[in-house]
């Protein structure tokens, strides 16, 4: 048997690479396989990738609005910011249809603490105000794109309003120092003050400020 030279086996490589990047390309929620599955969030018992339908005959054309976004949400909390969530969990007609959208109202100085969305990509507009989203925007557009931690940061001197926009039902969110500082069972002082380089009372006044 011929023994392929090293070109030949750089070309096959390179190929396999090629073959390989539909398998490994980022994808969102899969793609639906009816025209609606209004989610049954009472069928508790059924557990699959999702929500289970509601029966056809039972959805109604209210199912497919939501006026949840048009409410402003309540700045008044530590962070200055409240995301209003449009969602499959708030809105059972996005159930399989691979997109939400959410609102995020800033009182001024707030902020949406860091955090990353593992299942979505995220763009966003900038409805009111001035917000540093890792550049100052006002009227304009962002985008994160999926998993990439992120925050948002009211700089400006009124209120500040985001819609953003998510390529997943359910885009989730890891909310850094919930997650850092206040998961149960806690994170072990001596991983958070090797892991940030800080004294042990750094690490015990953090997570005494998130704890309820
Ligand atoms: C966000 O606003 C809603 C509506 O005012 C309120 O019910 C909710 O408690 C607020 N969430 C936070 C985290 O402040």
């Amino acid at each position: 048997m011929k023994i392929p030279s090293s070109s030949h086996i750089h070309m096959l490589s390179y190929l396999v690479v090629l073959l390989l990047l539909p398998l490994i390309s980022f994808s969102a929620d899969p793609d639906s396989l009816q025209d609606f599955c209004v989610a049954d969030q009472s069928a508790s018992s059924i557990s699959v990738n999702g929500f289970p339908c509601k029966p056809a005959s039972e959805v109604t054309s209210d199912d497919f609005f939501f006026d949840g976004l048009s409410k402003v949400g309540d700045t008044s909390n530590i962070f200055g910011s409240n995301v209003t969530g449009g969602n499959v969990l708030t809105f059972p007609a996005l159930n399989t249809l691979g997109i939400s959208m959410n609102r995020v109202d800033f009182a001024p100085g707030g902020v949406n603490p860091p955090h990353s969305h593992p299942r979505a990509t995220e763009s966003g507009v900038v409805i009111e105000g001035k917000l540093l989203v890792g550049f100052v925007t006002t009227g304009n557009m962002f985008v994160i794109p999926r998993g990439l931690v992120h925050s948002q940061k009211n700089v400006g001197v009124g209120k500040a309003l985001v819609i953003a926009a998510f390529n997943s039902q359910l885009p989730g969110a890891v909310v850094l120092p919930f997650t850092l500082f206040a998961s149960t069972p806690s994170i072990p002082d001596d991983v958070l003050t090797r892991a940030f380089q800080v004294e042990e009372k750094v690490v015990k006044s953090i997570k005494s400020k998130f704890s309820s």
